[in-house]
C-alpha cells in the first residue's frame, strides 16, 4: 500500500468518511555542510523519496481531529480557539500543536479539519522526519484553510515550531529543503540569505544511504553544546557568525580560545569551504574531487567537531574500502551521534558496496544496517 492509501485507510477507519485532499513533504539527505546552517553558512542537501503524507477533509467548526499511523493512532483533538499546550511526556501531536500555534500567532485564519498522517522517513536516523512532519502539516493546514504562504516563510515557521515548542535548537536546513527541494537536484543553500541554487545530479550516480541503526543518545544536549561553542568562537573573533571567519582569522585569535573551541570553529570554517567547492564539483561531475571533499568532511566531523561514533566511522571505512577512487564519496550525514551515512556512488559500484557492508558491518559492530537507494524529489511547496 502506498502512503496515501495507508493514510486514507486510517482516515476512513477513524472518521467513517473519505478524505478530500492529500499532501506530502519529503525528508532529506545532506550531502555536505554539517552544522554550518546555524553558523549562517552553506549546506548542500537534497529532498528524498521518503516522506510524510497527510490526507485531510474540512470540518465546519474550529476543531482539528488528527491521527498518526506511525504512532498510537489514537485521535488527538485540538480546538483552534484555545491556547496550544504541549503534551508531556513527548508526543507526536506536539508538532501539530507547535505549527498551529505559529500559524495562529502569525494571523493565518485556520479552519477545522480531520487529518490522518503516515510517513516512511526512518525516525531518529538523521533524515529529518521532524521537518517532513512540520512542513506537511503547514502545507495541509494552510491549503485546507484556502491560505497560501511563501515556501521560505513556511520553512522559518516550521523551524520556529521546532525551536520554541519542541525545544530543539536546530537550524533552517531541514525545513528549507523539505519545502523547496527540487527533483533530480541538490540545493546549495546560503543559510544567511536563505537563497539557493539547484545543482543537478549525474544520473549515472546513486544516492545510497546506510542507516547504522545506532540508537542516538544525548543528541539534543550535544547539539546545543556545539551551538554554544560555535557562538563562543565567533564572539572571541568579534564576528556575529562563523560564516564570516576564515582560517587566517581563526589563527589570529587562537591564543584566546581553548583547544576544543578552536577545533569546533575549524570544522565550521573548513566545512563551509568544502560545501561551496562540492557544489561546483557536483555540477562539473568531478567525482574524484567530490570524493575527497566528502572524506575530508567526515574526518572533520570525527576529529574537530566530534559528532561521529565508532559504528558510523566503521561504516564509512567499509564503504571507502570498496569504493574505487574517482567513483564517488561517503560521509556521515545529519546531526551526528549515530544515524546515517550517505554514499554518492557510480551505479556500477552500488552492488559490491552494499554486499561488502552486509558481510562486515554486523560482524564488527553487532548491528544490522538498513540501506535506502534514494532519488532527489521536489519539496512540498514546489508547484507541479
Ligand atoms: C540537524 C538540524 C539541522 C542541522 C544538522 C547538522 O539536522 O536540524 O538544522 O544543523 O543537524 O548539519
Amino acid at each position: 500500500m502506498s502512503l496515501i492509501e495507508q493514510a486514507t485507510a486510517a482516515f476512513v477507519g477513524h472518521f467513517n468518511y473519505a478524505p478530500s485532499h492529500d499532501f506530502r513533504a519529503p525528508g532529506r539527505v545532506n550531502l555536505i555542510g554539517e552544522h554550518t546552517d546555524y553558523n549562517d553558512g552553506y549546506v548542500l542537501p537534497a529532498a528524498i523519496n521518503f516522506g510524510t503524507v497527510v490526507v485531510a477533509a474540512k470540518r465546519s467548526d474550529q476543531i482539528i481531529r488528527a491521527c498518526a499511523v506511525n504512532f498510537d493512532e489514537e485521535i488527538v483533538t485540538l480546538a483552534l480557539h484555545e491556547p496550544m499546550v504541549s503534551v508531556d511526556p513527548f508526543n507526536w501531536s506536539n508538532y501539530l500543536r507547535g505549527v498551529c500555534q505559529q500559524l495562529l500567532n502569525k494571523g493565518y485564519p485556520l479552519v477545522g479539519m480531520d487529518i490522518a498522517i503516515v510517513g516512511d522517513v526512518p525516525y531518529g536516523a538523521g533524515l529529518s522526519s521532524s521537518a517532513a512532519l512540520e512542513i506537511v502539516l503547514i502545507r495541509t493546514l494552510l491549503a485546507m484553510s484556502d491560505a497560501s504562504i511563501d515556501p521560505t516563510d513556511a520553512a522559518l515557521l516550521g523551524q520556529r515550531a521546532e525551536n520554541d515548542f519542541i525545544g530543539a535548537q536546530t537550524g533552517i536546513m531541514d525545513q528549507l529543503i523539505s519545502a523547496r527541494g527540487q527533483a533530480d537536484h541538490a540545493l546549495l543553500i546560503d543559510c544567511r540569505q536563505l537563497t539557493s541554487e539547484p545543482v543537478p545530479f549525474d544520473p549515472d550516480f546513486k544516492i545510497v544511504i546506510f542507516n547504522s541503526n545506532v540508537r542516538r543518545g544525548l543528541v539534543d544536549s550535544e547539539y546545543n553544546t556545539r551551538r554554544r561553542q560555535c557562538q563562543a568562537a565567533a564572539s572571541t573573533m568579534q564576528i556575529s557568525h562563523l560564516r564570516d571567519a576564515d582560517l587566517a582569522l581563526l589563527e589570529r585569535f587562537s591564543h584566546r580560545m581553548d583547544a576544543t573551541t578552536y577545533r569546533r570553529a575549524r570544522h565550521v570554517i573548513t566545512e563551509n569551504e568544502r560545501t561551496l567547492l562540492a557544489a561546483s564539483t557536483l555540477a562539473n561531475r568531478d567525482w574524484a574531487t567530490l570524493g575527497e571533499l566528502m572524506q575530508a568532511s567526515h574526518n572533520s566531523m570525527r576529529d574537530d567537531f566530534e559528532i561521529t561514533v565508532p559504528a558510523i566511522d566503521g561504516l564509512v571505512a567499509l564503504i571507502q574500502e570498496k569504493l574505487t577512487p574517482g567513483m564517488g564519496g561517503v560521509r556521515m550525514t545529519g546531526g551526528g551521534f549515530g544515524g546515517c551515512v550517505v554514499a554518492l556512488v557510480h551505479k556500477s559500484q552500488t552492488g559490491q558496496i552494499i554486499e561488502h557492508v552486509a558481510n562486515h558491518y554486523h560482524a564488527a559492530f553487532g548491528l544490522h544496517e538498513t540501506v535506502y537507494i534514494c532519488q532527489a524529489v521536489d519539496g512540498a511547496f514546489v508547484a507541479h
